[in-house]
């Protein structure tokens, strides 16, 4: 520290200058201390609350800048890149808030009891980050008006603007969609790919047939359960019959078979960040549910069944949102229809050529 110009340093913009640290440090003001003898774990609380708002805000800009990408009339496939940066980064915000929950939960919930009566209706129900954040992700609410409860008038317009917007499912849908490589020439993947089930699961039931170490019963049991399978594969191949009721999925058919193509020829080099983006959403959205099964846990923890301080029912209805929340679930069960790298259709050379790239001749 020497050579340092202690004047120039106070004269240049400081550290607590630049991160405005006099606003940001005075805001935590416990409200337990105005009233009777502040309550030590309200500190807690409110910080604890204040970083999870911080980092919403964080993902929120890193969500809105992968959405304007993906908006592009053209998409540029150098972009990918910057897009799976970007949501690797939301992963790692997201691993760090998971986390805080147990910082959360070094109060126990009879510290929680000397200062809850203070909270009013204050309820984390009315975070406007982190529903806009649920929203631009995709996520569904049949209730538009019930969500913004609690929300300024100001916040109520910008939800519902953002409700009219595309969110990173429709982008994703739209960019699966417009994939190419499904046809190539005489290659059709869907036709390609229901040969090499039905191939698969004939030879399956051949093994069956010829397993000594099965009873008759069993046989006939699992006989039985390949042949159901037949059909579903095939219903689930053809781009003509797209029951979504049935198979309860918000993607289309088509960029369903987009993800299936990827998952499945994903070593193909031109497919690695393909993947790699197909990846973050499930990742995303299993740990946003990893939040809504912790924050469960606590608040049962905390309240037992208590009505919750925004008038819900508490534990009871954050459980219920658990698997409302989901967002990318039918990336999750397209595992269902994965078949053995050795099974799979064999690509054309020249599609493989496409699907190629090299560092060196
Ligand atoms: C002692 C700790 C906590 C308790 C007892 C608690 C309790 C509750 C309860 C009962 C609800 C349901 C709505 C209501 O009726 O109030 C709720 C919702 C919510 N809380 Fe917490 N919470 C705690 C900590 C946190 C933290 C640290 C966050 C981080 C931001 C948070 C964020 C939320 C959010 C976003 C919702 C809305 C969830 C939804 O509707 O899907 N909570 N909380």
């Amino acid at each position: 520290m020497d050579n340092v110009d202690v004047k120039s340093v106070k004269d240049s913009n400081s550290y607590s200058n630049y991160l405005e640290l006099d606003k940001l440090l005075n805001t935590q003001n416990p409200v337990t201390g105005k009233h009777e003898n502040t309550a030590h774990e309200e500190l807690l609380f409110i910080i604890v609350h204040q970083a999870y708002e911080l980092w919403f805000k964080q993902i929120l800009h890193e969500l809105d800048s992968v959405l304007s990408i993906l908006q592009q009339d053209y998409l540029d496939e150098r972009y990918l890149t910057t897009i799976v940066e970007r949501c690797e980064r939301i992963k790692k915000i997201q691993n760090l808030i998971n986390q805080q929950i147990d910082v959360m939960q070094t109060m126990t919930p009879m510290d929680f009891l000397n200062f809850r009566k203070y909270l009013g209706t204050a309820s984390g129900f009315q975070s406007f980050q982190f529903r806009s954040l649920e929203l631009k992700c995709g996520r569904i609410f049949p209730n538009l008006k019930f969500v913004c409860q609690g929300f300024t008038l100001e916040e109520t317009n910008k939800f519902m603007q953002t409700a009219s917007n595309r969110s990173l499912f429709d982008v994703a849908n739209n960019w699966l969609e417009n994939m190419p490589f499904l046809k190539y020439q005489d290659f059709d993947f869907w036709q390609e790919y229901k040969k090499s089930t039905t191939k698969m699961l004939q030879a399956e039931m051949e093994l069956v047939k010829a397993d000594n170490y099965l009873s008759t019963e069993e046989k006939v049991i699992k006989q039985k359960s390949l042949a159901e399978t037949l059909p579903t594969f095939a219903e689930f191949l053809n781009p003509n019959s797209y029951d979504s009721d049935k198979w309860s999925c918000r993607f289309s058919k088509k960029a369903l078979l987009s993800a299936l193509f990827i998952f499945s020829y994903r070593k193909e080099p031109i497919l690695y960040l393909p993947y790699a983006f197909l990846s973050s959403l499930m990742d995303i959205d299993e740990n946003l549910t990893i939040w809504r099964q912790k924050h469960v846990m606590m608040v049962q923890r905390m309240i037992g069944g208590k009505m919750g301080t925004g008038g819900s029912s508490g534990h009871q209805y954050l459980q219920s949102t658990v698997e409302k929340g989901r967002i990318f679930s039918d990336l999750f069960n397209l595992s269902n229809f994965l078949i053995p790298a050795s099974t799979l259709p064999r690509l054309p050379i020249e599609l493989q050529r496409q699907l190629d790239f090299r560092f060196s001749v």
